[in-house]
């Protein structure tokens, strides 16, 4: 079964909380929010006032992409705002283990995410660690880029890895993920789609999105 996590950087902000419930009534898995700090990427989104605002209106787990240059300083403030997962990237923190435990020691979910122009054999280290490997399938800043060539190799490596290592943890795909992307991408081994644009700029809406994508068939 495919897991989608709506990305709420491509929702009317105007109408959040709204947006939130019509994706978890349709059958989102987790809500994915996008941090970012004008440093480690070229734009600036938002903080853990998001996930504290959101807390309240959802059941659905509150997965925050921590896009920043200095994950731990700002881990205690998104864990006491609510969130479940928290996913940094392996480029900021080249020896995780110390911050994974401290998110593990709190009781949350951890991943690692990693960009395009990093060897999925990086991340291979880690994976009996965590619980989500996030692998980058643009280069992050934005919401509405196009889905990079050679990212389906990166999958299948991935999913190669993580079935060998821990088939628990998900390889969830983030960038470009809309309705023609998608296939191909679950095909070579994703099971978690991070989707911004295809979701809530869908032109039916997002609840039709997102029953468009629980539709697609998994490997
Ligand atoms: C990094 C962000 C975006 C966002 C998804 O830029 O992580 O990838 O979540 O954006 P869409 O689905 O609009 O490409
Ligand atoms: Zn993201």
């Amino acid at each position: 079964m495919v897991k989608l996590a709506p990305s709420v950087l491509a929702a009317d902000f105007s109408r959040l909380g709204e947006l939130v419930a019509v994706v978890e009534k349709a059958g989102a898995d987790r809500v994915h929010i996008d941090v970012m700090d004008g440093h480690f990427v070229p734009n600036l989104s938002m903080g853990a006032v998001v996930v504290k605002g959101l807390r309240p209106v959802t059941r659905l787990p509150l997965e925050v992409h921590l896009m920043v240059e200095d994950p731990g300083k700002f881990l205690d403030g998104f864990l006491a705002a609510g969130a479940d997962t928290i996913l940094f990237h392996l480029e900021v923190v080249p020896q995780p283990l110390q911050l994974i435990a401290r998110v593990k020691a709190a009781g949350k979910k951890v991943g690692l995410a990693f960009n395009p122009d990093l060897p999925v054999g990086r991340i291979q280290p880690y994976l009996t660690a965590i619980d989500v490997a996030l692998c980058m399938t643009v280069f992050p800043g934005f919401g509405g880029q196009a889905f990079l060539p050679g990212s389906l190799d990166r999958i299948a490596e991935l999913r190669a890895m993580i079935d060998a290592a821990n088939p628990a943890c998900d390889l969830e795909i983030d960038g470009g993920v809309d309705l023609t992307t998608a296939g191909p991408a679950l095909a070579a081994g994703a099971n978690v789609l991070v989707a911004g644009t295809a979701v809530f700029g869908h032109p039916g809406g997002p609840a039709v999105a997102v029953e468009k994508f629980l539709a697609l068939p998994t490997r």
